[in-house]
């Protein structure tokens, strides 16, 4: 048996996600999972660095970039320790790390993802395969979104048309239509801004169940200015992240008019409800949707999406036998296996690169 561990922490930071993989069952199977939380502390100085870009102190960056590390090793450690598997019984780490800064928008287009690999592999006893999205950049694409190519791999059909989306702090889509190689882009918000007002107003990490937007009223003239955002209509491909959807670009799209906090959250809602849908329709007519990432748990944001695509299939990707919250950590085990393979995992037709790359840098344990 051939074990992979695939490691994803996103840009929510609500958890470091890691799913042990067996490739040898087609096309896959989840061994072991586990969502482990971070540590406050850890949590809020990245945060913090992320949230002060412009006022980084390089030695805290280097801290940051060790300490990721270190949490991403114990939740590693622990996984096996719990499922009894020994750690030379895993051929590789596939570790996402943490994006501090996405740009690939500059004249020099970067991405950063923190987390060092070497004190990743010196402190599990494994083999790591990490940075993932700088060779896509250098090629000319967008670096993201790479979830389309695992998608295709599992989730293409020939029965039917099919979007996959992942609602994680962005929100991106995948197309997976008859006869046309695989495409996606991050459609816009996904969690990030339904997070970030319900942590202002009222203190809590997310809104459960999307239930604090189902007590209030969507505003639909503030819905339009929110979608008027260019972004939304940009061809793809296209990719962004809290640099463009946070809470100050809110602020300056709410202007001072006063408004019930509730009705905000349900406008936000709304609102990307109203980006995934449209995205579905102009690039997937007809498709049956099947959704991933911690969002397929907001039953009122699904039921938003599902009422702009109706008659169309809306469900988690739980149907397709993938757990919507480890399709992540699962597709980064999968890129692990491909890069030690010597095989490609990203698509231009997604990210707009020259080509399909091998990603990654492989960090041998031995
Ligand atoms: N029961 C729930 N009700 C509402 N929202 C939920 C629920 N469970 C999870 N979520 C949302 O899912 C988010 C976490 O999703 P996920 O882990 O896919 O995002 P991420 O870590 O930011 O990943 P990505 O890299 O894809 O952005 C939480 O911050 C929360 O907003
Ligand atoms: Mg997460």
């Amino acid at each position: 048996m051939a074990l992979y561990l695939g490691m994803m922490s996103g840009t929510s930071m609500d958890a470091i996600d890691a799913a042990l993989v067996d490739f040898d069952v087609a096309p896959l199977r989840i061994v072991a999972s586990s969502a482990t939380p971070f540590e406050p502390d850890l949590k809020q100085r990245v945060t913090a660095l992320v949230d002060r870009w412009d006022h980084v102190c390089l030695d805290e960056l280097g801290q940051l970039d060790v300490a990721l590390a270190h949490a991403f090793a114990a939740a590693s450690n622990e996984l096996l320790r719990s499922a009894g598997i020994a750690p030379d019984a895993v051929t590789a780490i596939g570790s996402h790390g943490q994006t501090i800064r996405h740009r690939p928008d500059l004249p020099f287009p970067f991405t950063t993802q923190i987390g060092d690999p070497s004190t990743l592999t010196e402190a599990t006893g494994i083999t790591v395969v990490a940075d993932f999205r700088r060779r896509d950049v250098a090629a000319g694409g967008q670096g993201a979104p790479l979830l389309p190519v695992f998608h295709d791999q599992v989730f293409r059909s020939d029965a039917e048309p099919r979007a996959i989306v992942n609602l994680g702090g962005i929100g991106n889509v995948t197309v997976l239509t008859r006869g046309s190689s695989v495409t996606g882009f991050d459609t816009g918000p996904g969690n990030r801004l339904l997070d970030a007002w319900i942590g202002r107003h009222r203190g809590l990490d997310y809104d459960q169940d999307g239930a604090w937007a189902a007590s209030g009223t969507c505003d639909q003239a503030l819905l339009e200015h929110l979608l008027d955002e260019p972004y939304l209509s940009l061809p793809p491909p296209k990719s962004t992240g809290r640099e463009l959807f946070n809470l100050e670009w809110l602020d300056n799209k709410l202007g001072p008019s006063p408004r019930r906090p509730e009705d905000v959250q349900a406008t936000l809602l709304e609102f990307t409800a109203a980006s995934v849908a449209d995205a579905v329709r102009r690039f997937a007519p007809g498709a049956s949707l099947y959704v991933c990432g911690g969002g397929a748990h907001n039953q009122t944001l699904l039921r938003a999406i599902a009422r702009r695509l109706a008659p169309q299939r809306v469900a988690s990707t739980a149907v397709l036998g993938l757990d919507p919250d480890y399709v992540e950590a699962v597709a980064f085990a999968w890129f692990a296996r491909r890069t030690l393979a010597g095989l490609t995992s990203s698509a231009g037709s997604v990210t707009g690169a020259r080509g399909a790359r091998i990603l990654g840098g492989v960090y041998r344990h031995a």
